[in-house]
């Protein structure tokens, strides 16, 4: 029997390595996913999401930037829990190479 009626989880970066497999363990054990990422409609990135089993019924995507000042405040506060794993890959263009 499926597992229905648990809480709503936040993964961040859902489309990433890690995320993606705490979106299929978390849709696999019945939660409710609220994955962010920053371009929701870019099939390439997030396809693989749409094809999880429960995806459909219970993963939500929702846009948000780790370099905007409160992008996360809505999708967090929505949520039980977090696995927060967006990582933003800055670099400074004044760096030296080695
Ligand atoms: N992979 C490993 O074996 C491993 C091992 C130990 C620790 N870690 C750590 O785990 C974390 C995730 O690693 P990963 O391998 O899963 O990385 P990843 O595949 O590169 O995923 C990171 C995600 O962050 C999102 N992201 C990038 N810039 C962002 C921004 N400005 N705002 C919001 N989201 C942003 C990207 O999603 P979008 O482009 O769709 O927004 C991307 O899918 C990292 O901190 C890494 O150091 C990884």
């Amino acid at each position: 029997m499926a597992n229905t009626g648990k809480g709503k989880v936040c993964v961040t970066g859902a489309s990433g390595f890690i995320a993606s497999w705490f979106v299929k363990r978390l849709l696999e054990s019945g939660y409710h996913v609220l994955g962010t990422v920053r371009d929701p409609g870019n099939h390439k990135k997030v396809g693989h999401l749409w094809n999880l089993e429960g995806a459909k019924e219970r993963l939500e995507l929702v846009r948000a930037d780790l370099l905007e000042d409160g992008s996360f405040d809505d999708v967090v506060m929505a949520c039980e829990g977090v696995f927060h794993t967006a990582t933003p890959i800055l670099t400074n263009s004044n760096s030296k190479a080695c």
